[in-house]
C-alpha cells in the first residue's frame, strides 16, 4: 500500500496542500498502485453535494474479497491473516493463514449461494467475536450480498428493527457466545426476533457454546454440516464500484436508526489506505483493534483495513476485565502486538485499577497506539502514553465515524507531534473547515464551531438505506454543500482539532452512539411512563452516561419509584440493549419546554451536569417555574 510520502511535519503540510489542490490526481494515484481492479474507472470522483451525490471510481470493477485475500495468496499465503484470541485465556489461540481464509470464506460464499443468497441480497450477521464472524462477513462481500452486521449486544426488539428496514433474507448467528465469565444467548434473542422478521427465510446457526438450542424446521441449520458439504472453489462476483457492500446502523439524534449504506470501491480504497498510514504498519506487524466487528471501527480496521494491507490481524473474543484487569496487557504479550487500537472508555476503567496489572507486562513489542470513539480527557491521554506507549509510542487520536467510513482526522505517527486530547490535523485528502452559526466558514484559529467537510473521500457513506431524503437532510442541510459531522471542534493556534463532542442529539456512552429520541420511544411505552427526556452527563469511566427525566402518569404516581426505576431499565434493556440503560433517573412533574412545545435539552444538560450557572433566557419558557422544582429534585 502507498505510504505517504512524508518524511517531517512540514513535508506533512507540502503533501495536504498538493492533496486539496488536486483531490482527483491524489485518489487516482493511490487507487491504481495498490488494488487488482477487473475494470478501471472512468472518473475519479462524480459529486453534487448540495444533492447529496456521490460517487468514486465510476463504472470501475472490483470484488473486495480478491483484494482482501486472493491478491496476497502467491506470496504471503503461509501468513497469519487472523489471530482468534477467545474470550477465556485457557482454551487455545488460533491463527488463520491466508490460504486457510481463502478456504474458508470460499467455501462460506458456497454454502450463502446454495442457500439461495444472491448479489444484493441483506444478511443480517449477529454473532460474537469469533473467526466466523470474519468469514461470513467476508462471504457476503465476495457473493455481492450486502452484509448488515449486528453488534451482539443489540436487544431482540432493536436486531428485528434492523433486520425489518433492509429486509433482510437471512440471518447468521451462534447458539450463544462467551462474555467474561458469562454465556449470551444469542439463538434465543434471534428467535424472539424473528417472530416478527416476515423477510428472514433462513438462519445459519453457528455451534460456539454448545447450547441446546431450539432450531426451527425449515428456516434453522447449523452452518458445520454445510460447509463440510460445500466446495472450496469459489469465484468472486465481479461488483461496480459503487455497489453496496454493507449497511451498518447507526443512532441518530431522532426516530429509528440509520443504516448508514457503504460501497465498494471508495470503502476500499479509503480504509486500505488509512490503515497503512495512520498505524504505520509495516510487513510482519501484528495489529490489534479491541473494538467488536459489529461497529464501524471493527469493519473498517479488524477487518477491511488491515487485510487489504496484507497484514495479520487480532480477533479478541473477550473483556478487559476477564479473568482480571491485566487481560489486554496479556494479549499484547501473547502476540507480540505492534500497533493497539482502542477506546478512551476501556482506557479509563483499566487506568483506575492497580498499576501492577500493567507493570508485570513489558509491552515492549508496540509502536503505535491509537485511540477512537469519543473525546480522550487529558489523564486517559497521559496514562495511555505513559503506561501502555511507554512514553515512545505515538498515540494516535482518531476522528471518524460510522458515516466516514474510515479516519479523517489523526495525527501521523512519527510525523505529527502529538498534543494531547488533540486529534490533530486532516489526513492529507480530507478537507476539515470549522463552520459558524451563521453558516460561514470560520478562518480564524483559537475558535469553536461545527466541524464539517467540504470535499468528498471515497469512504463517505453513500445514502441511508430506503431514505436517501434523510441521508441529505442528516448531513448535507445544515451546512449546504459541505458534509456536518454533528460533531463540534476547536482549532487551536497551529491548525490542530480537538473534538469537543457532538451538538446533536446523540451522546456517546462509552464510546457507543445512542440516540436519546429511541430511549425516550421505549421509555415512553412502559405503562406508568407520561413523557421522558434523555440527557447525557459527564462520567468518570464511560464518558458519558445518561440522565433520564421522567413524568409519570397517575398510575405511575403511586407506585414505589425505586421499582418503578428499575422496571424503566429494564424495558431500556429489552427495547435497545443493556448499554443504553440510564445511571441516573429522576422523576419530575413537567419539563421545560419552549412555547412551540420544544423541551429545552440545553438546560436539562445543565441540571445533569450540575452546573447551575447560565441556564441562559428561560423567561421564553412555557413553565420557567419547573427548572426551580427539577433542580431541587436532582440525584
Ligand atoms: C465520536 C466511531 C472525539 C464523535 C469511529 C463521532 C470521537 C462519533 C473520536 C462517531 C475522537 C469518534 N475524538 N470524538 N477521536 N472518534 N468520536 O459512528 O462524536 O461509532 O461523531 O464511529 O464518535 O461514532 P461512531
Amino acid at each position: 500500500m502507498s505510504r505517504y510520502k512524508i518524511s517531517n511535519f512540514e513535508e506533512y503540510f507540502k503533501e495536504y496542500k498538493k492533496s486539496i489542490k488536486d483531490p482527483k490526481k491524489f485518489w487516482d494515484k493511490i487507487a491504481s498502485e495498490n488494488f487488482t481492479w477487473y475494470q478501471e474507472w472512468d472518473k475519479v470522483v462524480d459529486f453534487n453535494m448540495a444533492e447529496a451525490e456521490i460517487k468514486w471510481f465510476t463504472d470501475a470493477k472490483v470484488n473486495i474479497t480478491k483484494n482482501c485475500i486472493d491478491r496476497h495468496l502467491a506470496k504471503k499465503g503461509d501468513k497469519t491473516a487472523i489471530i482468534f484470541e477467545p474470550n477465556n485465556p485457557d482454551e487455545a489461540s488460533q491463527a488463520i493463514t491466508y490460504n486457510e481464509l481463502h478456504q474458508r470464506v470460499s467455501k462460506m460464499a458456497n454454502v450463502l449461494l446454495s442457500q439461495g443468497i444472491k448479489k444484493g441480497d441483506r444478511v443480517c450477521i449477529y454473532l460474537p467475536m469469533i473467526p466466523e464472524l470474519a468469514i461470513t462477513t467476508l462471504a457476503c462481500a465476495r457473493i455481492g450480498a450486502i452484509h448488515s452486521v449486528v453488534f451482539a449486544g443489540f436487544s431482540a426488539s432493536a436486531v428485528a428493527s434492523r433486520i425489518n428496514d433492509s429486509e433482510c433474507k437471512m440471518v447468521i448467528t451462534s447458539d450463544g457466545g462467551y462474555r467474561g465469565n458469562k454465556t449470551i444467548d444469542l439463538k434465543g434473542i434471534i428467535d424472539e426476533a424473528l417472530i416478527n422478521c416476515p423477510s428472514v427465510e433462513n438462519v445459519l446457526v453457528v455451534n460456539r457454546i454448545n447450547a441446546a438450542v431450539q432450531m426451527k424446521e425449515g428456516r434453522d441449520h447449523w452452518l458445520a454440516p454445510l460447509l463440510e458439504k460445500a466446495s472450496d472453489n469459489n469465484t468472486a462476483e465481479i461488483m461496480d464500484a459503487e455497489d453496496p457492500l454493507f449497511i451498518l446502523y447507526t443512532s441518530g439524534s431522532t426516530g429509528k436508526p440509520k443504516g448508514m449504506v457503504h460501497t465498494t470501491a471508495g470503502y476500499m480504497v479509503y480504509t486500505a489506505y488509512t490503515f497503512q498510514n495512520v498505524f504505520n504498519y509495516e510487513e510482519n506487524d501484528i495489529f490489534w483493534c479491541t473494538a467488536d466487528i459489529g461497529w464501524i471501527t471493527g469493519h473498517s480496521y479488524i477487518l477491511y483495513g488491515p487485510l487489504l494491507n496484507g497484514a495479520t490481524t487480532v480477533i479478541f473474543e473477550g473483556v478487559p476485565s476477564y479473568p482480571d484487569f491485566s487481560r489486554f496487557w496479556e494479549v499484547i504479550e501473547k502476540h507480540k502486538v505492534n500497533q493497539f487500537y482502542t477506546a478512551p472508555t476501556a482506557i479509563r476503567s483499566l487506568a483506575k485499577e492497580s498499576l501492577d496489572y500493567i507493570q508485570k507486562y513489558p509491552l515492549s513489542t508496540l509502536k503505535v497506539i491509537g485511540s477512537v470513539g469519543e473525546p480522550i480527557n487529558e489523564e486517559a491521554w497521559h496514562w495511555y502514553n505513559d503506561h501502555v506507549g511507554g512514553k515512545r509510542c505515538p498515540v494516535v487520536d482518531t476522528w471518524w465515524q460510522t458515516e466516514t467510513g474510515g479516519i479523517l482526522i489523526s495525527p501521523i505517527p512519527f510525523i505529527t507531534p502529538t498534543k494531547p486530547t488533540y486529534a490533530t490535523l486532516p489526513l492529507p485528502g480530507i478537507q476539515a473547515v470549522l463552520m459558524d452559526e451563521k453558516r460561514n466558514e470560520i478562518e480564524d484559529n483559537q475558535v469553536v464551531g461545527s466541524l464539517c467537510i467540504k470535499y468528498p473521500w471515497p469512504g463517505i457513506a453513500r445514502t441511508i438505506w430506503g431514505d436517501h431524503q434523510r441521508y441529505k437532510d442528516t448531513y448535507f442541510s445544515a451546512f449546504p454543500g459541505k458534509y456536518f459531522s454533528g460533531d463540534g471542534a476547536l482549532r487551536d493556534e497551529v491548525g490542530y482539532y480537538r473534538i469537543t463532542g457532538r451538538v446533536d442529539d446523540v451522546v456517546i456512552v462509552s464510546g457507543h452512539n445512542l440516540g436519546t429520541a429511541p430511549i425516550e420511544d421505549a421509555i415512553n411505552e412502559h405503562p406508568a411512563v407520561a413523557e421522558s427526556a434523555i440527557v447525557g452527563f459527564p462520567h468518570d469511566i464511560k464518558g458519558n452516561a445518561l440522565y433520564g427525566f421522567v413524568i409519570l402518569k397517575e398510575t405511575g404516581e403511586k407506585r414505589d419509584k425505586e421499582n418503578l426505576a428499575k422496571e424503566i431499565n429494564q424495558h431500556i434493556s429489552a427495547h435497545i440493549g443493556p448499554i443504553a440503560k440510564l445511571d441516573k433517573i429522576q422523576f419530575v412533574s413537567g419539563l421545560p419546554k419552549t412555547r412551540s412545545g420544544k423541551i429545552m435539552r440545553r438546560i436539562l444538560r445543565k441540571i445533569a451536569e450540575g452546573d447551575y450557572s447560565n441556564f441562559g433566557d428561560t423567561t421564553t419558557l412555557l413553565n420557567p417555574e419547573i427548572v426551580e422544582e427539577i433542580k431541587n429534585g436532582k440525584i
